[in-house]
């Protein structure tokens, strides 16, 4: 629960300048179970949610990292750790929408369209401002 609001400054810091999407403090609440975090020293240097979505079917979702704290290995571990938490759950696919297309392929994510994700994944679009304008990437992960 204490790590809510530095999550909720972190994405919407990058939502701010383009790169995510804005998430609400209440949407953090509700999916907080959903989220990993990297802290040190009690602050939060980077986080990622990983809700289920359907039948086999996971999304990697809010992937930040603290600007001061970038390219030090930070979103290697929280994506690693979320794939290993995935497959131990059960699921066997993850999604992600994405402006980061080459840092996902480091992790065998793959590029496909995005008409062929379920349609439950959509419900979040309702809200979303680009709705008719999307411009993320989909793409999936086969988990071994
Ligand atoms: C994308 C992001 C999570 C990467 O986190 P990070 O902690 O800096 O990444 P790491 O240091 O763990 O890097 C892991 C690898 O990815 C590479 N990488 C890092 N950022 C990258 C990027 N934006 N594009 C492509 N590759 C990237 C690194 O070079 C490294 O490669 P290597 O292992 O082959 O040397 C971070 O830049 C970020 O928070 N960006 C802003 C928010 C965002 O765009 N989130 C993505 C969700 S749409």
């Amino acid at each position: 629960m204490s790590d809510a609001e530095a999550i909720h400054g972190l994405i919407n810091y990058y939502a701010e300048k383009g790169r995510m999407l804005h998430r609400s403090l209440e949407s953090i609440f509700e999916s907080l179970r959903d989220f990993l975090v990297c802290c040190r020293d009690g602050k939060v240097l980077g986080c990622v949610a990983v809700p289920v979505s359907w039948k086999d079917l996971g999304e990697v979702r809010s992937l930040a990292v603290a600007p001061d704290s970038m390219d030090r290995g930070i979103g290697r571990q929280l994506m690693q750790q979320a794939i290993e938490d995935a497959g131990a759950l059960g699921l066997k696919n993850l999604f992600t929408l994405t402006y980061e297309q080459e840092f996902f392929e480091k992790f065998g994510f793959r590029v496909v369209a995005k008409e062929s994700l379920p349609s439950k994944v959509w419900r979040d679009c309702l809200y979303c401002p680009r709705a008719d304008n999307c411009d993320e990437t989909a793409m999936i992960l086969e988990i071994d």
